[in-house]
């Protein structure tokens, strides 16, 4: 339900004020800030479906969401801003998909533009479905999209910096961090230009951890498809899930969520997002729609090589939320901001408490 939209007769499962979910604790007499919140149109979302491609080769279906059927979100569906109005015909980002996966000359220079103006590493593996998604962006050109997914990346990069100096730890670090469901490296890049992190990069990729590990030049641990299969060799102050609960299906959000949180240091803190009532939106549907227990589960993405049983299109309520982490953790939730990420990924910190 949008902030300013009129009460209505409709069916309302949940009822909160807008930024603090009931029963939420604010630590440290830190108070929500509203204006640190990325608020953008949810409007837009629809927008950031993927487009069907062309001619793909069966091979190359995957690095295409729009070839069969994606979610209604790829997590990582960002505020894109419109064009210009009055710039027409609107451009397509790259109509033709590169042979094989393998990013254009084009690309290439781009991609060393938008990361040399953020001083990260350039490379971007041709599986990176997230870099695939921005590039062929209806709204968006080459050049915006290549920008976009580097300074995207070091905007996630920056919150992420912002809210652990909120809790209170050194700016200086050392800060152990364990950067889950890490993807390609979008955000990865710009974490490890930050000393403050004793960064580990962790996803179910086996190439995405290759890539990791290589390229972009971090520590890595491959993660398994089964939370309880999931073992980390050390303990962290922060665990870090962006756009992964947003993914989740009932089966095994709690399951994540504890998986996740043992893997904590004791003070520690999970920091996660999840699509929640802005994003209903992009599921295209409205927040009445939501069921009555706060939980909508498709099972399809934008990463199409995944299991749609294990990974799909979640949206999931603060009440749902708050149940899942109670039943499976039983802890403190330390932070929660509504619509915090790309306008619609609601924030979640959860400390870890003896
Ligand atoms: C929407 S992407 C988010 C990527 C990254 N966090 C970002 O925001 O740029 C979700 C990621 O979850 C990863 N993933 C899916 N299942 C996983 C699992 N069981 N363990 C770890 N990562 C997983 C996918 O491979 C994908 O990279």
């Amino acid at each position: 339900m949008r902030a300013d939209a009129p009460e209505g007769s409709g069916r309302r499962p949940i009822r909160h004020r807008r930024g603090v979910a009931p029963g939420f604790q604010e630590e440290n007499g830190a108070r929500m800030n509203e204006s640190d919140q990325t608020v953008v149109s949810p409007s837009r979302l629809p927008g950031l479906r993927g487009r069907a491609g062309t001619t793909l080769k069966r091979g190359m279906r995957r690095l295409f969401p729009g070839r069969s059927g994606p979610g209604p979100d790829v997590g990582h569906t960002p505020a894109v801003p419109p064009q210009p109005e009055a710039e027409a015909p609107p451009q397509v980002a790259n109509p033709n998909p590169p042979e094989a996966g393998i990013l254009t000359e084009e690309m290439l220079r781009l991609n060393g533009e938008a990361a040399s103006a953020e001083g990260v590493v350039a490379a971007v593996h041709p599986q990176d479905f997230i870099y695939w998604f921005i590039c062929r962006h209806p709204n968006l050109t080459l050049p915006a999209a290549t920008s976009y997914y580097f300074s995207d990346g070091a905007s996630s990069a920056r919150k992420l910096d912002e809210i652990v100096s909120e809790l209170g730890y050194p700016a200086d670090g050392p800060v152990k961090l364990l950067e889950f469901a890490s993807g390609y490296g979008c955000v990865t890049r710009h974490l490890k230009q930050n000393p403050r992190w004793d960064l580990t990069s962790c996803d179910i990729h086996r190439e995405a951890i290759e890539f990791l590990e290589g390229p972009i030049g971090v520590r890595t641990l491959q993660s398994t498809s089964q939370p309880e299969q999931f073992a980390a060799p050390v303990a962290y102050d922060i665990v870090f899930a962006l756009s992964f609960f947003s993914h989740m299906p009932r089966s095994s959000f709690g399951r994540w969520l504890k998986a996740l949180y043992s893997t904590l240091k004791s003070p520690g803190y999970l920091i996660f997002t999840t699509h929640g009532v802005k994003s209903s939106v992009a599921f295209g549907i409205t927040p009445e729609d939501i069921p009555a227990d706060g939980f909508l589960f498709r099972a399809n993405s934008e990463q199409d090589d995944l299991d749609t049983v294990e990974y799909g299109s979640t949206l999931s309520t603060p009440q749902f939320v708050i149940q899942e982490l109670f039943r499976s953790v039983g802890a403190p939730i330390a932070r929660f901001r509504e619509a915090a990420w790309w306008g619609h990924q609601d924030l979640w910190v959860v400390k870890k408490v003896d």
